[in-house]
């Protein structure tokens, strides 16, 4: 069938196999052409199918020729409709690394269940005896505590006061002012539940109790804190907070890898345009303008340099001596956060209304990412062409 994109409100209804491919395709190259990286040789990838996860796998496999196992919850295609983008990039993902020779296999499921965890630990047991790195990139607005029973939401709201600020509908442009109420302490405690560091620790708790970890094993789960002005409604928002939950979590696991001599980190990273953070009011707004002014200062990454960059300048070097914060946490924002670059936003912050933001941010930057992570826009890339939704995964276990 010609597949088209269908917008409703900030997502998309349908993606495209093909695109989502040549997405695949170009974080590869892009990998390959940086040159091998003396990197881990078995990893774990949780919430591998898109965004920062996808381009740790990829990285992980294309860069360091690492064996890969891959978990995510994406929707296949069924009769006359597109699968999730995730399904189609890991389709890729599949096809590229068997076409390679490089061992990788996917599980399609709730990570947060125990059925999955156990599944999971079953196969690298079985395939790989054990894996040296542990990547931990879930984005979820919902998640069913496996020991409760209970189903928490997250929310995106202020903390203790109302917050009011400038925002953008990317599609239409038009800038406009949105008014946030703030939460209720339920909302804090369910945000937690869903992107807090509990399910990381689950997991790297049954991979210890499984001896699934090889000495000197790592983990890395993905953080953000961003600018001031949006502060109060994300770092601290519930979203922060889940995010300090997240944060404290690592020293917690770090501890208990102490005794195989692993450790755990968090990797405070760029904003980006995603699935996710194109539902947060006011970030979209951030990141046109943030685009803008990074592509201007020839600083501007997408996911699969920032991954790049964590693997080749942070994770393993040379001296194999990790930098970190006063926090102890990575830091990959450090070019978005850069002071020149911050003090430029907040000088376009103040101009930025719909009649100026096509000039001052990067709209069609960010309008044009949006498409690309559902396959759409791509160069190289035949839409007109009948193209066969119905894709399966090689090795989908
Ligand atoms: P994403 O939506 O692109 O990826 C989410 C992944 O999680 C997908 O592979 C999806 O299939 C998987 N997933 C979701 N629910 C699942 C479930 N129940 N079971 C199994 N898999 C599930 O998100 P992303 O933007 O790459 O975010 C990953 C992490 O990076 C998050 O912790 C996010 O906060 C963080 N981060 C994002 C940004 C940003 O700007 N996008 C910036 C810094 C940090
Ligand atoms: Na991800």
């Amino acid at each position: 069938m010609i597949i088209e994109p269908r917008m409703r409100g900030f997502i998309c209804l349908t993606s495209h196999p093909v695109g989502c491919e040549k997405n695949v395709l170009n974080q590869i190259e892009y990998t390959r052409n940086q040159g091998a990286i003396a990197g881990p040789k078995k990893v774990l990838v949780i919430g591998a199918s898109t965004g920062f996860g996808l381009a740790s796998r990829i990285t992980s496999a294309f860069g360091a020729n690492a064996s890969t196992v891959g978990v995510f919850f994406e929707k296949p295609p069924s009769k006359g409709k597109t699968a999730t983008p995730g399904w189609y990039n890991s389709a890729a993902f599949q096809k590229e690394a068997l076409k390679s020779g490089i061992y990788a296999k996917s599980i399609n499921g709730d990570a947060f269940s125990d059925e999955i965890k156990q599944k999971t630990i079953a196969l690298i047991k079985k395939d790989l005896g054990k894996v040296d790195l542990v990547i931990y990139s879930l984005a979820s607005p919902v998640r069913t505590n496996p020991k409760t029973g209970v189903t928490h939401r997250s929310v995106l709201k202020p903390i203790g006061q109302t917050f009011s600020n400038k925002t953008v509908d990317f599609h239409t442009g038009i800038v406009s002012n949105v008014t946030i109420e703030p939460c209720s302490e339920t909302d804090i405690e369910n945000t937690v539940e869903v992107m807090g560091g509990e399910d990381w620790k689950m997991w790297m708790e049954s991979l210890m109790e499984a001896d699934a970890l090889s000495d000197g094993a790592m983990t890395l789960a993905y953080s953000y804190i961003g600018p001031q002005v949006t502060e109060a409604v994300y770092r601290k928002g519930t979203i922060g907070k889940a995010k300090d939950h997240l944060e404290a979590t690592a020293f917690e696991i770090a501890d208990m890898l102490k005794h195989i001599n692993g450790n755990a980190f968090v990797s405070v990273n760029k904003a980006l345009v995603t699935q996710a953070s194109s539902a947060i009011p006011v970030i979209p707004l951030y990141i046109s303008l943030l685009y803008k002014t990074m592509k201007e200062k020839e600083i501007h990454e997408g996911c699969i340099e920032q991954i790049n960059r964590l693997f080749r300048e942070r994770l393993y070097t040379t001296s194999r001596e990790i930098p970190l914060d006063e926090a102890g946490r990575i830091r990959i924002d450090d070019w978005e956060m850069r002071e020149d670059v911050q003090n430029k936003i907040t000088e376009l912050w103040e101009q930025a209304d719909t009649s100026t933001l096509s000039d001052i941010g990067d709209l069609n930057g960010y309008k044009s990412d949006f498409l690309n992570l559902f396959g759409f826009g791509l160069e190289g890339v035949d839409y007109l062409e009948d193209t066969d939704e119905n894709i399966q995964i090689d090795e989908l276990v």
